[in-house]
């Protein structure tokens, strides 16, 4: 099937299952252009509790499709790429939490939402990196604990330093590709176009960058502001949904290792399967999913 056909026969399914197409901004090109919301990880899983529909097709990585089951649980969730999972949510498991949380019983436990659901069980608020700072900000509490990601985490404990913040050494593999020679060496030869950067990324490019923001405060950075070229700091496909709301501007690739090889495991062939054999369905456990949803709610209640 050619491109097109294979995009009418998914609309034609997409209609008939009554689903909608969620997709994250690090998705293809091609996934975005057919989803009826693309996003960052706090839009989608607001758009999942929210949206009115039978099915969501959740064009991401695992451990997204599981938050959308856990905020919709009547809704089928279904992950065309069953193997897309995010590298990060494995390096923190619920027993090191339990185990943690008994050596440091006064501890607020936040885990960012690349995690586990048994990981989100376990911890006492989930938050995105769209909110991380303002939920943490918000805990009456000040010692925490931040799981899985150490950059956001370093990135979080500089913004409020009157937190006392601990971390654990969970990385993003895609993010931590950048290095300081990269923003150092760019921004020697466009010195003039503002460095947008994800919080994955080490304090060592953080530092240097012009804005630091989740994948849609950087979309909306550039929709606010009128430079004609900016320089990015996140996975590629960000460059996309850039590229079609200003097609007129320039926009630059802060390293060539900002691709998310699970992120790309989704083709439109993966979602015309998804969507005509339902296919991958997202189970969650009850009980598991009561616990996760627990945390993610605490943090709505704090930051909607
Ligand atoms: P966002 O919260 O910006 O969507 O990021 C999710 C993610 O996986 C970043 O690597
Ligand atoms: Fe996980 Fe990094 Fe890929 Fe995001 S970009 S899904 S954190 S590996």
């Amino acid at each position: 099937m050619t491109t097109q056909e294979i995009t009418r026969e998914i609309l034609q399914l997409k209609e008939k299952n009554k689903a909608v197409i969620l997709a994250h901004t690090y998705q293809d090109g091609h996934i975005q252009d057919i989803a009826d919301i693309v996003g960052d990880s706090l839009m989608l899983s607001k758009a999942a509790k929210e949206v009115d529909c039978k099915t969501i097709v959740f064009c991401g990585v695992r451990f997204m499709a599981e938050t959308a089951k856990i905020l919709s649980p009547k809704k089928t969730v279904l992950l065309p790429a069953i193997d897309a999972l995010c590298p990060m949510a494995k390096m923190v498991t619920a027993e090191d939490i339990r185990v943690y949380r008994e050596m440091n019983p006064k501890k607020k436990i936040v885990c960012y939402v690349n995690s586990t659901t048994e990981v989100k069980a376990e911890c006492d608020v989930c938050i995105t990196s769209a909110n991380a700072v303002e939920v943490i900000n918000r805990l009456p509490e000040k010692d925490i604990l931040i799981v899985p990601d150490e950059n956001l985490g370093h990135y979080i404990k500089q913004s409020l330093p009157h937190k006392n913040i601990d971390l654990w050494p969970g990385f993003c593999i895609t993010h931590k590709r950048v290095l300081e020679k990269d923003i150092l060496q760019v921004k020697a030869i466009h010195p003039n176009a503002p460095i947008l950067v994800h919080p994955e990324c080490s304090y060592s490019v953080l530092k240097h960058a012009d804005y630091v923001g989740s994948t849609s405060q950087i979309i909306h950075y550039v929709d606010q502001h009128d430079y004609d070229k900016y320089i990015i700091g996140t996975e590629m496909g960000v460059i996309h949904s850039l590229k079609k709301n200003h097609p007129d501007k320039a926009f630059y690739l802060l390293s060539t290792g900002l691709i998310c090889s699970n992120m790309k495991k989704t083709g439109l062939k993966d979602v015309y399967h998804a969507l005509k054999y339902q296919q991958h369905v997202i189970e969650v456990d009850e009980e598991l999913r009561q616990r996760a949803y627990g945390s993610i709610d605490k943090m709505f209640s704090i930051c909607e």
